[in-house]
């Protein structure tokens, strides 16, 4: 069984969407491992989206991700990085299709309600990066 890691946004959790899509993720037969309200400092923003440091958007990113609480998860499945991300559908919002998580729930390319990990070997690092071994249930 895969586990992959989760963040509902503060787009999503601002707008009231938090416990939306937390049913959905239950409704896909996902089992949560883990799950915790926090907001995020500038120090873990930057380093949990370091990957994109290079990036043009990189600064916005980290002002949106600090902007408010949000929720992460650790979400145990078949294929859970996979299943996921068809879940919460492409990045941009705008491209996202009705009935996935972005689509209902995102405002565009920055502002799209969740993440999901990419693979499960970064999944790992991301559930690490927030919980500890003993709050995974
Ligand atoms: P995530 O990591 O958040 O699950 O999203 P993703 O894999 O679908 O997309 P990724 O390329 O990893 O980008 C990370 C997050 O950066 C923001 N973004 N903004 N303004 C832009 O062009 C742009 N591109 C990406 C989004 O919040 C995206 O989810
Ligand atoms: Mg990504």
């Amino acid at each position: 069984m895969e586990t992959t890691f989760a963040i509902i946004k503060p787009d999503a959790v601002r707008a009231g969407n938090a416990g939306h899509i937390i049913q959905r993720v239950i409704d896909a037969g996902f089992r949560v491992r883990g799950l915790r309200l926090t907001e995020l400092t500038r120090k873990q923003a930057e380093g949990f989206y370091a990957v994109h440091k290079e990036r043009g958007f990189f600064g916005e990113l980290c002002d949106f991700m600090t902007s408010g609480p949000v929720v992460v998860m650790a979400l145990e499945k078949e294929n859970a990085v996979k299943a996921w991300r068809d879940l919460m559908g492409p990045t941009n919002s705008k491209e996202a299709p009705k009935g996935t998580i972005r689509g209902d729930f995102g405002t565009d390319v920055g502002e799209n309600a969740s993440h999901g990990s990419d693979s499960a070997e970064n999944a790992a690092i991301e559930v690490a990066y927030f919980f500890a071994a003993s709050e995974l249930l």
